[in-house]
């Protein structure tokens, strides 16, 4: 039986790592903290949880943590760390999983540009980053601390890995276009999130000078799979969606790619069994025949990336979406604690989307 509490259990992360993990036969959830609803019932929280009949812990602080065998911490940057390096401390023998950005980025320069000081820079060498199926290799038992990835850059990441690594096929300087429903924002109000606001509307934002956070992220994952460095222009954009992020990627196929495929309908097929062979032993990722919609992976787990060749311009095409809730946080991270619990992968998490 697997121990687990969860920080942050009033948020969209929380709540959803409640979803997957509440019904679990193997894990039992013996501390859920969130701050605002200390004491309530999960129910009044999150009313489509109330079938669960637990309770938010008395306080807003985690108690035990020496008693869970993992701790989920979902809460913004910084109060993460500051929670993570305090449950580390105390409580040695527990795994922290983190679903907020604070040790994602190997570097500490580039981590306080973007979010500014870190409370626990000393923890950066320790965490390893939990996208499975990049870094599979490192997630093992005598793993501490799991940086969690964000959802675009999981997204985005499966989208251009298998070009890059090994032989690339692209020249490293890659766009991404990345289209995220609202619940990417979390659930506190804000303007932008309105119905009124956001509905019928689509909008482009984190564009230069000032970027999006996770930029660097995305590049880090990149430059991991090329050995080098990778230039990556990146532009997200919110949609009226609730769940769902869609990434379409652009990069220049390589000369000698080029001078192999001629043939516009040979190439995909070669495109697809590169990509098929690339991910050939991950089961939540799906190379499909047609570009996929963001409907087809809704609150489950997957991934579907759809591989193109636009030969009139030389250009890699690739299309990936995933649930940003489940794959892109909640689901990643249950996956990651699988894996460092020694389970398959895919326990609790084989859940088809809900369709239409
Ligand atoms: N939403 C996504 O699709 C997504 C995807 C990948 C990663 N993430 C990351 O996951 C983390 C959680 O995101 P979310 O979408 O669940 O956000 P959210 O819905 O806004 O929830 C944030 C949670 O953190 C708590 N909280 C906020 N500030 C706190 C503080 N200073 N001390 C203690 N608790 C605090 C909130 O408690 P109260 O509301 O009770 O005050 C709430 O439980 C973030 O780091 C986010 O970047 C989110």
């Amino acid at each position: 039986m697997l121990r687990v509490s969860i920080v942050g259990v009033t948020g969209y992360g929380g709540g959803e790592l409640v979803r997957l993990l509440g019904k679990r036969a193997d894990v039992k959830l013996i501390e859920l903290v969130g701050r605002s609803a200390a004491g309530r019932p999960l129910g009044e929280v999150f009313p489509s949880l109330a079938p669960l009949g637990l309770t938010l812990s008395a306080g807003d602080q985690l108690e035990r943590p020496e008693e869970a065998d993992f701790v989920f911490l979902a809460l913004p940057h910084h109060a993460s760390a500051e929670k993570a390096a305090e449950i580390l401390e105390n409580a040695p023998q527990t795994k922290v999983i983190d679903l907020s950005a604070d040790f994602r980025l190997r570097d500490l320069a580039t981590y306080e540009a973007w979010y500014g000081s870190h409370p626990a820079p000393y923890l950066l060498k320790e965490a390893v980053y939990g996208l499975p199926e990049l870094y599979r290799a490192k997630l093992n038992s005598g793993v501490r601390l799991v940086a969690n990835p964000g959802c675009y850059p999981t997204c985005s990441s499966l989208a251009l890995a298998p070009a890059l690594k090994g032989e690339a096929i692209i020249e490293p300087d890659v766009i991404i276009n990345a289209l995220s429903g609202t619940s990417g924002a979390g659930r506190e109000l804000k303007q932008n999130l309105h119905y009124s606001e956001l509905n019928e509307s689509a909008s482009a934002y984190g564009l230069a000078p000032a970027g999006h956070r996770h930029l660097p992220e995305i590049r880090q994952v990149l430059e991991d799979q090329y050995g080098g460095p990778v230039e990556v222009l990146f532009t997200p954009h919110l949609l009226p969606l609730t769940r769902g992020m869609l990434a379409t990627c652009y990069a220049r196929l390589t000369p000698a790619f080029l001078a192999e495929h001629r043939d516009p309908k040979s190439v995909n097929a070669a495109l697809r069994e590169r990509y098929r062979d690339f991910y050939k032993n991950d089961p939540f990722v799906m190379v499909v025949d047609s570009p996929p919609t963001t409907k087809q992976v809704q609150t489950s787990n997957y991934c579907f990336i759809y591989p193109t060749a636009d030969l009139r311009t030389g250009r890699l095409v690739t299309v990936a979406v995933l649930d940003n809730l489940v794959k892109g946080a909640a689901g990643e991270a249950v996956q990651n604690m699988n894996l460092l619990a020694g389970l398959p992968e895919t326990t609790g998490l084989e859940m088809l989307s809900v369709y239409p």
